[in-house]
């Protein structure tokens, strides 16, 4: 039997490796999604079962974990470079010239891509990955293994093929344009600041201590240096070659160069082709091809000699500034926005630029009418990042910040040591009143999601709804003569109304919009203070004790609450059935002192928060790892493996969820 288990197990990990390869080493998918999914949860199911046969390198790694301890410091076996830059074909061929003179023999050039996420070096060992580490500060980096096995087109097990017993493999992690789209569509929904650039979100993502929340990220990995010191030929190139036929995603936008002019054709060509790929390049790096060559011509101390990259100006366009608009957001914030004549930019025509605030204005000396420069770098939005002056008409007229609200006609207000501009009253300005309900019924909120943003305008516009509030008294009578309301929309509104009454504490908490508390600042409060009425109550102290709380969210808390319209919203929706306290409350005991306990996969009655909560509140110590301290390893669904191993290696027991309300019910 548990031979048959072992063979399912293994033709399972064999399947999915494959399929896992198709899909993202080699974009071929021969199965869908649904029947992969269907495959990886046979999997790990197996594997829970049956943690005797658990592999550090199973496909079902991939789904990652959900705690990750600190990263460990690894030091790089070769240290980890950086390159010489060169700007123009002068400088490139000055560099073809030197290299010339020292090997005083000709050589090729592989010409690769520069890719621009965040660079990472992979040890393999007898086909298996060891570790992947960050560049850190180039001697050693951060061991970031758990992270990097979440991104599905890094191979944990290598095809067979002759690879060196021991190698490393340095490459580039990065965020393709449209998992960098959806993750910032994603963050501003959860009020957190979206990311600049992909460059930023890819290292920000290697950051994260939850590989749970790494896998969802969707990075990618392009692989461009083999280091071994077996290598198996002399030709960078082919090596590459070879990589890609045990695994690995070698970018396909190689090319070998004879000559220095061919290396110029290949730039060129990327420097307008660039705009069609579906990820960020900043340059193009060059290599001597031969390993011998390129270690004859060794290193200085902080970059190859054989190796340099060319990079690309950040392409700028001129156009006129025609006008600033205003745009006010849900919680007032007044954002200057540049109109200007339409133009040419990076493949995209460019009618509008960010301007941020009135400080960047400032900075920029802007008059109307004004020749801009405006640039495209790694970022979305196009930027204005000079102005000719010497162009300007003498009586052209200076940009100055709006005063009032462009939209309900209030005095604007920046508060000490911020940069951006209000407007106070979030009362009755159309655009936060409508800002904030459409806040409060989205998806990490309140969840309506029969309710959209061209409904809630509909319901504004009909005076309908003037506040959260009014979305609880809105009834059958009322929704019925709409136009384009239909029966059945109307039912499932007022079914989802209802069933928002559900929705736990902190997303009610993140769901009233109070300025600065976003998803992660919400959970936190909820967690802290465990009621509305105890975070009412809280002092400006008490507020900056809690985890990632500082002095501006603390007043912004404090503020909330001394307003007494807000007070009276809470107090309508408290009789409505909202909840407005955590629903596990701190029953005090003694009965786990003593003990250490981790937690890991996914519990039915709690969340990770709430069940380190219970922990504590009973005298036990909720641990992130396991070690021999540790009393009990707490089970959930999907646990990893991994952790499942260590426990029974080290002889701790494994409890479930109802074993541990056992022990609570004593
Ligand atoms: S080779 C010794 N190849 O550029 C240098 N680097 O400025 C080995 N990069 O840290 C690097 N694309 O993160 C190489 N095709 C490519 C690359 C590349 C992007 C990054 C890499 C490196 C940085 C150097």
């Amino acid at each position: 039997m548990t031979n048959a288990i072992k063979k399912e197990i293994e033709e399972l990990r064999q399947v999915l490796n494959h399929h896992n390869h198709q899909y993202y080493v080699l974009s071929q998918p021969e199965i869908s999604d649904y029947d992969y999914d269907q495959l990886m949860n046979r999997l790990i199911v197996l594997e829970k079962a049956h943690p005797e046969f658990a592999d550090a390198h199973s496909p079902s790694q991939r789904v990652g974990n959900d705690s990750n301890s600190d990263f460990k410091q690894i030091t790089h076996k070769y240290p980890m470079l950086s390159l010489g830059n060169t700007y123009n074909e002068q400088e490139l061929r000055d560099f073809d010239k030197r290299v010339k003179k020292e090997l005083n023999q000709d050589c090729q050039y592989a010409c690769e891509l520069k890719y621009d996420g965040t660079s990472i070096s992979l040890s393999y060992q007898n086909g298996k990955l060891l570790h992947a580490v960050t560049r850190g500060d180039g001697e050693k980096g951060d061991d970031v293994s758990q992270n990097v096995k979440t991104i599905r087109s890094i191979p944990l097990v290598l095809n067979p093929g002759s690879y060196p017993e021991r190698f490393e493999i340095r490459g580039e992690i990065f965020l393709p344009h449209k998992a960098f789209e959806k993750l910032n569509k994603e963050r501003e929904e959860t009020g957190e600041n979206p990311f600049a650039n992909p460059r930023n979100a890819a290292s920000g993502s290697l950051k994260i201590q939850n590989s749970s929340l790494v896998a969802k990220r969707r990075l990618d990995c392009f692989l461009y240096n083999l280091l071994s010191d077996q290598l198996p030929g002399d030709s960078h190139y082919q090596n590459l070659n070879l990589c890609k036929s045990w695994g690995f995603k070698i970018p396909s936008e190689r090319k070998l160069c004879q000559s220095i002019d061919e290396v110029w054709d290949y730039i060129m060509y990327w420097d307008t082709e660039r705009r069609n790929l579906p990820f960020d390049i900043d340059g193009i790096v060059i290599k001597v091809d031969s390993i011998s060559q390129q270690n004859q011509l060794g290193n200085t101390a902080k970059s190859p000699r054989w190796a340099i990259s060319y990079k690309f100006k950040a392409e700028q366009a001129e156009t006129r500034l025609l006008s600033v608009s205003y745009q006010v957001g849900r919680t007032g914030t007044v954002t200057p926005v540049a109109n200007l004549e339409p133009v040419l930019l990076a493949g995209t025509t460019v009618k509008r630029a960010s301007l941020h605030n009135a400080d960047i204005i400032d900075t920029l000396d802007l008059h109307l009418n004004d020749v801009v420069q405006v640039e495209k770098g790694g970022e979305i939005i196009p930027k204005i990042v000079g102005v000719k002056t010497e162009l300007r008409k003498n009586k052209a007229e200076k940009i100055l910040f709006i005063e009032n609200c462009p939209e309900c006609g209030s005095r604007l207000v920046r508060n000490v040591g911020e940069a951006a501009h209000y407007c106070p009253n979030s009362k009755t300005c159309p655009p936060q009143i409508k800002g904030k309900i459409i806040h409060f019924i989205s998806r990490k909120a309140m969840n309506i999601d029969s309710l959209g943003e061209e409904t809630i305008e509909l319901f504004y516009q009909q005076g309908l709804v003037k506040s959260v509030a009014d979305l609880y008294k809105l009834n059958r009578e009322k929704l019925m003569p709409l136009e384009r309301m239909a029966e059945k929309s109307v039912k499932n509104i007022l079914t989802n109304l209802e069933l928002s009454k559900n929705v736990p504490f902190e997303r009610v908490l993140f769901a009233l919009g109070i300025r600065h508390v976003g998803a992660t600042v919400a959970k936190n409060l909820a967690k802290a203070f465990g009621s509305i009425q105890k975070l009412r109550e809280a002092s400006l102290e008490a507020l900056t004790d809690v985890e990632e709380i500082g002095e501006k969210i603390a007043e912004s808390v404090r503020e909330y609450f001394s307003d007494p319209e807000n007070l009276e919203l809470i107090e309508f929706l408290q009789q409505q059935g909202l909840n407005f306290e955590a629903s596990v409350k701190a029953a005090e005991s003694d009965l786990l002192k003593g003990l250490q306990i981790i937690a890991s996969g996914k519990l039915q009655k709690y969340s990770r928060e709430e069940i380190k909560q219970v922990i504590e509140a009973h005298g036990g110590k909720a641990v992130s790892s396991i070690s021999k301290q540790t009393s009990y390893l707490l089970a959930g669904e999907n646990i990893g493996p991994n952790k499942l191993k260590k426990a029974l290696d080290l002889g701790i027991p494994v409890i479930s969820e109802e074993d541990f309300d056992k022990m609570l019910a004593r």
